[in-house]
């Protein structure tokens, strides 16, 4: 079993999925740590429910993004963490902590990568006007959205719909592509080659 952390800055519902397909046994890997860089994000709190290690790393208690990377970096490895799994975790990576677990952290993104890179995927979509958008679950390097990409897939964007209905959409897709994604890496299916990352058959 793979041991999987979880960092979530918000809302949290894409933990709670791979903590559902955890207990359904979708997912071969045992989510040991979920850390947050907000105090009262609602994802601490689903973690502590699920009775799962939730740990607040406090931003202003570290005196730069490296120094604070350097801490996680730290409980990561302490936990003996495999795979970290970014989950609306609002804050950029430092290379210290990538290059610490490569191709070792996850994120899912609300848009078809390359396409509207950045945090409002479902506006952005909206804004021009695209008439497929969806989400994409790709490895962390040191840029901004730009890994190797893990899984992809589409949802329409229709005539009616404003921000809220689009990313709705988009996050009940979320929902499904994430746990497969890391379903993959903990059966070691993945390998990456450059920018391409292949899934082993069988
Ligand atoms: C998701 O839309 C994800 O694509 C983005 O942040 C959002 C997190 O949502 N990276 P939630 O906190 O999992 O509900």
């Amino acid at each position: 079993m793979k041991r999987i952390a979880v960092l979530a800055s918000g809302e949290g519902t894409n933990l709670q999925a791979i903590l559902e397909a955890a207990d359904r046994g979708e997912i071969s890997g045992e989510v040991a740590l979920v850390a947050s860089d907000r105090e009262k994000a609602p994802a601490l709190e689903r973690a502590r429910r699920h009775g799962v290690r939730a740990l607040y790393l406090d931003p202003r208690a570290c005196g730069s993004r490296g120094e604070y990377d350097r801490a996680l970096a730290a409980v990561l490895q302490e936990s003996h963490i495999e795979l970290v799994a970014l989950a609306g975790f609002m804050r950029l990576l430092s290379p210290h902590l990538v290059q610490a677990f490569p191709m070792r952290i996850m994120n899912i993104h609300p848009s078809l990568l390359p396409s509207f890179r950045g945090m409002i995927g479902a506006q952005q979509a909206l804004d021009y006007g695209v008439k497929v958008t969806g989400c994409t679950v790709h490895f962390v390097d040191e840029g901004l959205d730009t890994g190797p990409i893990i899984l992809q897939e589409a949802v329409p964007v229709l005539q009616g719909d404003n921000v809220e209905t689009l990313q709705a959409r988009i996050h009940a897709l979320e929902h499904r592509l994430y746990p497969r994604a890391i379903e993959l890496f903990c059966l070691d299916k993945l390998r990456v080659e450059g920018r391409r990352c292949f899934i082993e058959l069988g």
